[in-house]
């Protein structure tokens, strides 16, 4: 995609769009919630669908015009119900924040209680946290992980929900590496008549593609981000039963939203189409494939996995126990030096500050869609060890950074 028509009208926006192009290309993109989509996404993304107001839904707009933004939506929506198997699909809400908040908008009243992970444990600021809308509208408590294994405390949960008695509680998570018993948590929510949200930001693309068990079906809700594991670009989707669809179509738009942004929605349908590939199964599950063998690695390094490892497409490494005096900012940085992008992180039972925390997170969907495989994985492992060893060593960093040139060669991204 060339950036030439934006040159002429606007060469300061140019620079930074080539430059972000050949920042993705020149580096490895290991935060866990990031990808990298088609061009074919993009191009729609770029339509003049950005020109169109929407607002309604498909058959039932409040503008004239929308005959093929009403074929874009119903293609996302058909498509959406066959990754992932819902009666009702919603796929406009813009993120998976608002996504969230319109299941709360939709079936909760404000001061109604909410039972959620702990952000430091894993958890998500849309989850109820103080600083974000729903920690301010309703009564949230946390449930946390067995800080000894790393696994979410079910039957502590359990009792907590019998406790507390929430309206809802929130399944689904930022930095938890273990796959979710839905059906577990489902349990709890069914004695206490809870309603279930199982938020599956992160893992859309592994439950499309039939790798991770789905909790569609299991939970009443079910919202999920559309640029993690599944590349359909930037945006959320909301699933439930036909029961709900009412309410959460009435929350999203006019509750919490006004026009759908179409041209999000086209880069949804598009990259939809593209999850329903064959070879999207196979990409899935190598992206597994390849934490799994980053995780073996590091561990074999003698770095410390939450949880020991992974079932998904993310380890999150605790450096206390290997490495002490190192914080997850410091490694943050340097490996940001050497080209290997990933994100410092809380770990369970944090002992520094959510800003400069304890723990690396570090992701494959994106090296996964650039075609590396385990070897390559562990080759990265190695790499991110050598500057968790050094991090202050800028031989090591610049050493590092010759190999991250060589491998993003090997495996070129956007031309
Ligand atoms: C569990 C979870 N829910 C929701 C979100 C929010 O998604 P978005 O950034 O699209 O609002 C994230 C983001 O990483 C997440 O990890």
């Amino acid at each position: 995609m060339s950036y030439d028509t934006v040159r002429e009208t606007d060469p300061a926006v140019a620079d930074a769009l080539e430059g972000e192009r050949a920042r993705q290309n020149d580096t490895l993109a290991m935060i866990a919630s990031e990808n990298h989509v088609s061009e074919a996404v993009m191009e729609a993304q770029s339509s003049e669908l950005t020109n169109k107001y929407a607002e309604g839904y498909p058959g039932e707009r409040y503008y004239g015009g929308c005959e093929y933004a009403d074929d874009v939506e119903q293609l996302a929506i058909d498509r959406a119900k066959e990754l992932w198997g819902a009666d009702h699909i919603n796929v406009q809400p813009h993120s998976g924040s608002q996504a969230n908040m319109g299941v709360y908008l939709g079936v909760l009243e404000p001061g109604d209680k909410i039972l959620s992970l702990d952000l430091t444990h894993g958890g998500h600021l849309s989850h109820g946290h103080p600083a974000n809308f729903a920690g301010q509208v309703y009564e949230v408590e946390q449930y946390e992980v067995d800080e000894e294994t790393g696994y979410v405390d079910y039957e502590g949960l359990h009792e907590h929900a019998e406790e507390y008695e929430p309206d809802i509680i929130v399944s689904g998570y930022s930095a938890y590496p273990r796959e979710v018993d839905f059906a577990r948590i489902q349990e709890a929510a069914d004695a206490v008549d809870a309603y279930h949200l199982a938020d599956i930001a992160h893992i859309t693309g592994l439950v499309a593609a039939g790798v991770h068990e789905s909790p569609v079906g299991v939970a009443d809700f079910v919202t999920g981000s559309t640029h993690k594991t599944i590349r359909a670009g930037r945006g959320g989707i909301i699933m439930c039963d036909d029961e709900y669809a009412d309410d959460i179509d009435a929350a999203v738009f006019p509750g919490s939203q006004g026009g759908p942004l179409m041209h999000n929605v086209a880069g949804k349908a598009v990259g939809f189409k593209e999850a329903l590939e064959p070879e999207f199964e196979a990409y899935a599950q190598q992206t597994v494939d390849n934490a799994v063998a980053l995780g073996d690695r590091l561990k074999e390094h003698g770095l410390d996995l939450v949880s020991d490892g992974t079932d998904n497409h993310l380890v999150l490494v605790d450096l206390r126990p290997s490495h002490p005096d190192t914080t997850g900012k410091d490694v943050e940085a340097a490996l940001e030096d050497a080209g290997i992008v990933l994100n410092a992180n809380t770990v369970p039972g944090e002992t520094r500050s959510a800003f400069n925390p304890s723990g690396i997170r570090a992701g494959t969907p994106g090296l996964t869609t650039r075609g590396f495989d385990e070897d390559d994985c562990r080759e990265v492992a190695d790499l991110i060890y050598d500057v968790v060893e050094a991090p202050h060593d800028d031989d090591v960093v610049a050493e590092v950074g010759e190999r991250v040139d060589e491998l993003t060669d090997e495996y070129p991204l956007y031309e």
